[in-house]
């Protein structure tokens, strides 16, 4: 009989990262497969900065809390080993939603089938770059634009400087967290220029066309300092509220009205009418080796709530992964 190890929510921590009785690891024994089902061994678990928010009581969170008493859920790749169904065969590779255990035993149709020829490794099928790319396809870079990220060295932001720069951008600017960061993003994944945003936004930024937002808080509000009239700001993170689960009050939103600025609230979700598009383009970009897709690995079940935070404090590059 084969045992899976999996982590379940017990309770919701109430400010911080969740200390054991409120997570716990459990090994229970892995089902043979029903009809229609089948058993895959997970490889590859996506590691977000929103995994602890979800943990927590926040009743105005636009994603799903996680349910208390069973093993958390989030994006990870495995390997069937076992299967009931002439859908999937033994050693096909999968994408799913069963991360937070070793083992998902599951019908047909919760696994995606990855063609693994697509990228030059498997794990790059859970990057954030469909997030990225649909952000930087919405707010509509134009040639000439001035573009800043923040939080670019991390998963999605690493992508966006790069999308930026192949779609027009004269000028891509990254806000980052260490100076190991800055060279990150200047030496290997293009960026112009970078910053350590711990101290300060730089007062010669110059004008800034658009602002591609993963951070909120006080760095939006230097946003708006920055930005030129008319110019653009993607919405699509807030990492400085994972943490603290506490939301920033802005305190400039008149300069909003005088430049006439344009915010975008943006949730990928919205936006997979451009799933083909992305399909078809980016794999070949990766590929071909003009995006980098930069990956920080971390091995094993049970460093999964210490990377959580580690992630939250910077300490990763690119997108991270749990290696089971
Ligand atoms: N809208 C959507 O559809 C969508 C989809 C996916 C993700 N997201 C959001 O997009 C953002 C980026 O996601 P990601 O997966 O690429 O995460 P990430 O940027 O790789 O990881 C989080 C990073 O945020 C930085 N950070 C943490 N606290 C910060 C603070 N107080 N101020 C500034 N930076 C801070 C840290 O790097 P430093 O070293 O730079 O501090 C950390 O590495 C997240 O907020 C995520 O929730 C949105």
């Amino acid at each position: 009989m084969i045992t899976s190890r999996e982590i379940h929510l017990i309770a919701r921590p109430p400010d911080d990262l969740p200390v054991p009785g409120e997570v716990a690891m459990v090994e229970v024994p892995v089902p043979a497969p029903e009809p229609g089902q089948a058993v895959v061994r997970n490889m590859y678990m996506a590691i977000d900065p929103g995994l602890l928010q979800r943990m927590r009581d926040l009743s105005d969170l636009h994603v799903p809390h996680f349910q208390l008493g069973g093993p958390m859920w989030g994006h990870a790749i495995g390997e069937v080993v076992e299967s009931a169904t002439p859908e999937l065969q033994v050693g096909d590779v999968v994408l799913h939603h069963m991360a937070w255990r070793e083992y998902a035993v599951a019908d047909v149709k919760e696994f995606t089938v990855l063609d693994t020829t697509r990228y030059p490794s498997i794990s790059h099928h859970l990057s954030s770059a469909i997030v990225a790319y649909c952000g930087v396809r919405r707010i509509g870079i134009e040639h000439g634009d001035t573009v800043v990220v923040s939080s670019a060295a991390g998963a999605v932001g690493s992508v966006v400087g790069q999308l930026a720069r192949l779609r027009g951008a004269t000028r891509v600017v990254g806000s980052v967290g260490s100076a190991e960061k800055v060279r990150l993003a200047t030496e290997e994944l293009g960026f112009d220029e970078a910053f350590d945003y711990h101290d300060g936004w730089p007062e010669d930024l110059g004008g800034v066309d658009v602002y591609y937002d993963n951070v909120g808080g006080w760095q939006l509000d230097s946003a708006f300092n920055a930005m030129r009239p008319h110019g653009r700001i993607l919405l699509c993170g807030s990492s400085e509220e994972h943490r603290s689960g506490r939301p920033h009050g802005h305190r400039t939103m008149q300069m909003v009205i005088g430049k006439r600025l344009t915010l975008i609230g943006f949730t990928t979700n919205d936006h997979l009418d451009l799933l083909p598009e992305f399909e078809r383009e980016f794999p070949p970009l990766v590929r071909n080796g003009e995006v980098v897709l930069h990956e920080t690995f971390v091995d094993g079940l049970d460093q999964l709530i210490p990377a959580i935070k580690s992630l939250l404090d910077g300490a990763y590059l690119g997108k991270v992964l749990l290696r089971f």
